[in-house]
């Protein structure tokens, strides 16, 4: 089976077509960084305008990459849910046109389901059930992959994702957005020698809290300010990094051990974090608990996620409707939206 698959959920535009789920034909992303980063960050009206701009043009270049008419395809796959609502209608629809255009499905994706998916590009091997650790600039999960289309979620965030507290810790050091990839390159140059709290939530070990970091980053600099001291970017930038890099490792590790877990995917923006690969890497070795690392370019928004997700939802979709996949021409999107139940009333 081969998809057309869409991805317009926050600040990129991407389209790719992706064989059995598996196999990339073609991968365009076209990114609006540059241009949210004037703002320090992502502003939701533009990432909508930008996006209807380039649908058309990445779109087609994604079809002849692959070498594909869009007749030859089984049908497009989209992300039509959680993220911005504006930017994600602007390619649930474009794709429900194409859909209906030449005659085919349309297959929704939820994002985080995608971010976990991109480990199957990546690892041929890999099947379910695995434990993911999937960290975004809007989502901080630990989810148990039952199967393709199965998730259990066992560990979530209370209050900020990882990435949005990277984002938030490096505005206040006077870093660029997107601030998760300038505190990484800043803490290479520096030290951990400030201390900063890791909060834990008393009775549930694998769930997260980023608020209380992100404040203790946020008043350090203030109070050094109020001094007339300067504090160094490099060193505080290493002691947010492991602070936050520690609680993502302590609680995920916690849960694999616990849960008994011998194979362990890492997703989404944050995965690209060096300090992260390597002390996940250390810690899966430790346990004997196999790890999966995605390239940087499958960590970040992608369509080839999309598309490899969405060859599994189609073959759950077709196994509940006799075969088929159901026209779903009422199909919407949501801008908040649960990984364990899709809740698309067509299916
Ligand atoms: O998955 P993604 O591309 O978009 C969302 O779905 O949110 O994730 C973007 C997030 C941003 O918060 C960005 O700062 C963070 O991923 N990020 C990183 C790194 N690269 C990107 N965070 C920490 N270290 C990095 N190297
Ligand atoms: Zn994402």
């Amino acid at each position: 089976m081969i998809l057309l698959a869409i991805e317009s959920s926050c600040d990129e535009t991407a389209a790719a077509v992706v064989e059995d789920g598996r196999h990339v034909r073609s991968d365009i992303v076209h990114t609006q960084l540059e241009e949210h980063s004037l703002y320090g960050g992502v502003v939701p009206e533009i990432a909508s305008r930008r996006h209807v701009e380039m649908i058309g043009a990445v779109t087609r270049r994604a079809l002849e990459e692959a070498g594909l008419p869009l007749e030859a395809v089984d049908g497009v796959a989209v992300t039509a849910m959680p993220g911005l609502i504006g930017a994600l209608l602007v390619g649930l629809n474009f794709a429900k046109g194409l859909a209906y255009a030449a005659g085919k499905p349309v297959i929704p994706v939820h994002h985080i389901r995608g971010h976990i998916a991109a480990a199957y590009l990546a690892y041929p091997e890999l099947t379910p059930p695995f434990l993911a650790l999937v960290v975004s600039g809007g989502h901080s999960h630990i989810v148990r992959v039952e199967d393709y289309t199965r998730f259990t979620v066992v560990g979530r965030t209370r209050d900020d994702a990882a990435g949005e507290a990277f984002d938030k810790a490096a505005r206040v050091m006077g870093l660029r957005y997107p601030g998760g990839p300038a505190i990484d390159r800043a803490a290479r140059e520096g030290t951990p020698r400030y201390p900063l709290p890791r909060p834990h939530i008393e009775g549930a070990p694998y769930d997260f809290s980023f608020s209380g970091l992100k404040t203790a980053v946020i008043n350090l600099w203030h109070n050094a300010e109020q001094k007339g001291e300067t504090l160094s970017v490099p060193d505080l930038a290493a002691s947010f990094q492991q602070a936050a890099v520690g609680m993502l490792v302590d609680h995920t590790m916690r849960a694999a051990a616990e849960l008994g877990a011998d194979k362990l995917v890492l997703a989404g923006g944050v995965a690209a974090n060096s300090l992260l690969r390597e002390t996940l890497q250390a810690r899966c070795d430790a346990l004997g608990c196999a790890l999966y690392l995605p390239p940087l370019s499958l960590c970040s928004d992608n369509a080839a996620m999309i598309g490899a997700q969405g060859y599994y939802e189609a073959q759950a979709l077709m196994a509940s409707h006799g075969g088929v996949i159901p026209p779903m021409l009422d199909l919407n999107a949501r801008a908040v939206c649960g990984l364990e139940r899709m809740g698309i009333q067509s299916m």
